[in-house]
């Protein structure tokens, strides 16, 4: 298959929201999602021949002390380990158009880890007391300019 990435539209909420199974119990994640989707902050990954059906999204802002930052990358549970996850990240990397970039994980979260480890982030950081006992783990990398 032939994975495409674009900027997300309103129409996109819905499939967002079955794609990330977290938000569908979690009010917060959907005001987060549809706030990304308004502020155009929000990219989709879609399959080539149905670029109306994302399966996968990432969202990029300047949440984190003002630097370019990735809060969220999600991969629907059906599409997972066949390069969607990278790409999107390579994306937001493109999209952001800065010398760095952040973002963060929980330490539990080997396949996050890998994925950064892949394309070359660094660690930055822990920040302690988000989820007890699973610190979070910020990572950076320096982009070509
Ligand atoms: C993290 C996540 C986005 C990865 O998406 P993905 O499309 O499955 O990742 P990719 O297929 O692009 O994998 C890229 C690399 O990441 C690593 N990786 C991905 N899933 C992995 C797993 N389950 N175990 C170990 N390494 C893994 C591998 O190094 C992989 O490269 P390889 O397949 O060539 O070995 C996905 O697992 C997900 O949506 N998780 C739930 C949401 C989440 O935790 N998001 C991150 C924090 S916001």
């Amino acid at each position: 298959m032939s994975w495409q990435i674009r900027q997300a539209v309103l129409s996109d909420f819905k499939w967002l929201v079955r794609v990330d199974s977290l938000a569908e119990n979690d009010h917060g994640r959907r005001r987060q999602i549809a706030r990304a989707i308004s502020k155009s902050e929000c990219w989709v990954a879609c399959d080539a021949d149905d670029l109306a059906a994302p399966v996968g999204y990432g969202c990029l802002d300047k949440s984190f002390f003002g630097e370019w930052f990735v809060p969220l990358v999600v991969v629907s549970n059906a599409h997972r380990r066949c390069g969607i996850g990278r790409k999107i990240v390579a994306h937001l990397e493109h999209c952001s158009s800065a010398k760095k970039i952040f973002t963060s994980t929980n330490m539990s979260n080997t396949p996050m880890r890998e994925l950064l480890s892949q394309l070359g982030y660094q660690s930055s950081g822990v920040v302690e007391n988000l989820d007890p006992g699973d610190p979070e783990l910020i990572f950076m990398k320096i982009l070509e300019e």
